[in-house]
């Protein structure tokens, strides 16, 4: 095993995820490095590492160092984060490879495309990993250590994993708020959010047998614009949520009204 022993630098939703299943890989978690110590030890302690809050104080045993953190901060920790020839990761979707040059001669990217967060259970072997690495060597070594921890791993530029990361963000966060915003409108009812949950999932498993523009339906792919003028007339004390409905709207005709 080449990358044996693994240096976590933050705490967060990721690092936590990542931890669990690099130990369950037979790797070592050496130290989880964050700027607040007690994140640090909270997440150290689980796997017997040690903890720091000092990023120019590296575990020299460290065969690779995950940077795992807000995104606005990766280039600078990684400019204080000095690790000569070592390997230095990090996990974001839209931050590129070349902010980890300060760190390393030797770099790389490790995105697991998957929305985390603390207390949920993952299966991290069906997470995908992007990832991308300066060297041919390192690269070789990065794919040997992320197909131990999923067996969905892709070689995916700083480009195309931002193309992967905005899909993302349609796909999952926007499509979230939009469930946040029919729970509202269900609220005012005096109705449960759980009257969609077969819909939801439906919506989902439908994806899996046929494309997304033949899976769209709706009074807009319809152009049924009696019920759309309803639901915006309906809609007239909630202008974010009428402004939603009707962007989309349109943006759903004229796309079906091309093909
Ligand atoms: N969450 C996801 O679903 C997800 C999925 C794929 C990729 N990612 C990527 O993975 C990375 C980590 O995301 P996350 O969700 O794990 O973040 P998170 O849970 O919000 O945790 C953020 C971490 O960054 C640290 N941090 C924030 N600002 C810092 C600074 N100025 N200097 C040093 N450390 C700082 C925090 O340290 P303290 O807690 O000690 O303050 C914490 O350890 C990001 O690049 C993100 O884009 C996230």
């Amino acid at each position: 095993m080449i990358y044996q022993n693994v240096a976590l630098i933050g705490a967060g939703r990721v690092a936590h995820h990542l931890a669990k299943a690099i130990n369950n890989s037979g790797r070592k978690i050496v130290q989880v490095y964050s700027r607040r110590i007690a994140h640090a030890e909270e997440l150290a302690s689980a796997y017997k590492a040690a903890a720091t809050d000092e990023i120019t104080n590296p575990d020299a045993s460290a065969d690779i160092y995950i940077i795992a953190i807000s995104d606005d901060a990766i280039a600078e920790v990684a400019g204080q984060l000095a690790v000569a020839n070592k390997m230095v990761v990090h996990t974001s979707g839209s931050t590129p490879m070349d902010v980890l040059q300060a760190a390393s001669s030797n770099y790389g990217v490790l995105y697991p495309l998957q929305s985390f967060a603390f207390n949920q259970e993952i299966d991290f072997s069906q997470v995908p990993l992007c990832i991308e690495a300066a060297d041919p060597d390192a690269k070789e070594n990065l794919m040997q250590l992320a197909r131990s921890l999923s067996r969905d791993v892709r070689q995916v530029d700083s480009d195309t994993r931002m193309q992967i990361h905005i899909a993302a963000v349609f796909a999952n966060n926007f499509t979230n708020f939009m469930y946040l915003m029919a729970q509202e409108i269900l609220a005012d009812g005096k109705v449960d959010f759980d009257i969609l949950m077969p819909l939801i999932e439906e919506t989902t498993r439908k994806l899996q047998l046929q494309h997304p523009h033949n899976a769209q339906t709706g009074p807009a792919r319809r152009a049924d614009n009696g019920i759309i003028r309803k639901h915006l007339d309906q809609l007239r004390d909630h202008p974010e949520k009428q402004e939603i409905y009707k962007l989309l709207s349109r943006i759903i005709q004229q796309h079906f009204q091309k093909k």
